[in-house]
C-alpha cells in the first residue's frame, strides 16, 4: 500500500470479526514496526501480545470491572482537565459515535452498551499491550511508544488488519499484571486491539473530523 494512502486510510476500528490473525502475520507486523525510531535507539518498549484463552479471561474481567463501575487506575493516569478546544473535539467524537450507533444523547442504556462493547475490546481477537520499564524517564519513552504504536497500526492496516489504540483496555492494570504476568517493574502505557475489521458495520466508517492546517501549523518564513 502506498504510504500516504495508508496514513490517510488507517482509522480506529470499533467492530472486529472473530477470526484469529495468524501468528505469523502478527509477527510480521511487529517485525516491521521495530524499525520505528526511539530516543538514542533505546527501544524502551516491550509488548505483550494476547490472544486465545488469556485474552478471553482478560476481556471478561475488564468488562466485569467496568460494569461494576470500578474507576480506572491506569499506570498512566488520564488527565482530568483538558483545554476547552480539545474537550470540544473529544465531545464531538462521542457525539458522532453515538449518532452512528443510533443512540440518543439521553439514552443512558444505549451509551452503556457502547462502553460495554469497548470494555469487551470491540470483539478483537488480539490485544497488544505496550509497556516500558518503570525506571525509564517516562516523557521520552512515551514518545517512543507513541511512534511504534502508530507504526504497528499502519503496518497492520497495510495488511488489511484493523486496529484501535485503547486506553480503555489498560484502565485496570492489576488484571493485566495477573493474567499476562506483566511484572510490577513495568509501566503499562497503552494497548492496541487488533483484528479483521467488520467492514459492513457503520461504526468503522463514520467521517472523522480533523483540524485544518491553519489551526495547528504556524509558518515561519
Ligand atoms: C492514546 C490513545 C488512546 C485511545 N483510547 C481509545 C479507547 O479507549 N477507546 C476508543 O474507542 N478509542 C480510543 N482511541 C482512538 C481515538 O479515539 C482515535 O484515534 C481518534 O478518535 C482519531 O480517530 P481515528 O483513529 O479513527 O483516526 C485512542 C487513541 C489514542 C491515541
Amino acid at each position: 500500500m502506498e504510504l500516504e494512502a495508508a496514513v490517510r486510510g488507517r482509522r480506529s476500528i470499533r467492530k472486529f470479526r472473530a477470526d484469529n490473525i495468524p501468528k505469523g502475520v502478527i509477527e510480521e507486523i511487529m517485525e516491521a514496526a521495530r524499525w520505528a525510531p526511539s530516543w538514542g535507539n533505546t527501544q524502551a518498549w516491550e509488548f505483550y501480545v494476547m490472544t486465545g484463552k488469556p485474552l478471553e479471561v482478560f476481556r471478561k474481567q475488564n468488562f466485569e470491572k467496568l460494569v461494576a463501575g470500578e474507576p480506572f487506575r491506569a499506570d498512566v493516569p488520564m488527565p482530568e482537565i483538558w483545554p476547552e478546544h480539545m474537550k470540544k473535539r473529544y465531545g464531538e467524537l462521542g457525539r458522532i459515535i453515538l449518532a452512528t450507533l443510533g443512540v440518543k444523547r439521553e439514552d443512558k442504556e444505549g451509551r452503556n452498551r457502547f462502553y460495554s462493547e469497548m470494555a469487551l475490546l470491540f470483539g478483537a481477537p488480539c490485544l497488544v499491550v505496550a509497556c516500558i520499564p518503570k525506571d525509564t524517564r517516562v516523557e521520552y519513552a512515551m514518545l517512543d511508544v507513541g511512534l511504534i504504536t502508530q507504526t504497528i497500526c499502519l503496518v497492520a492496516h497495510g495488511k488489511g488488519i484493523g486496529t484501535c489504540i485503547m486506553a480503555a483496555a489498560v484502565g485496570y492494570p492489576d488484571i493485566l499484571r495477573k493474567i499476562v504476568l506483566i511484572p510490577e517493574n513495568r509501566r503499562i502505557i497503552v494497548s492496541i486491539a487488533m483484528g479483521y475489521p467488520e467492514n459492513a458495520d457503520p461504526i468503522n466508517h463514520f467521517e472523522r473530523p480533523r483540524a485544518g492546517l491553519s489551526e495547528f501549523v504556524r509558518w515561519v518564513e
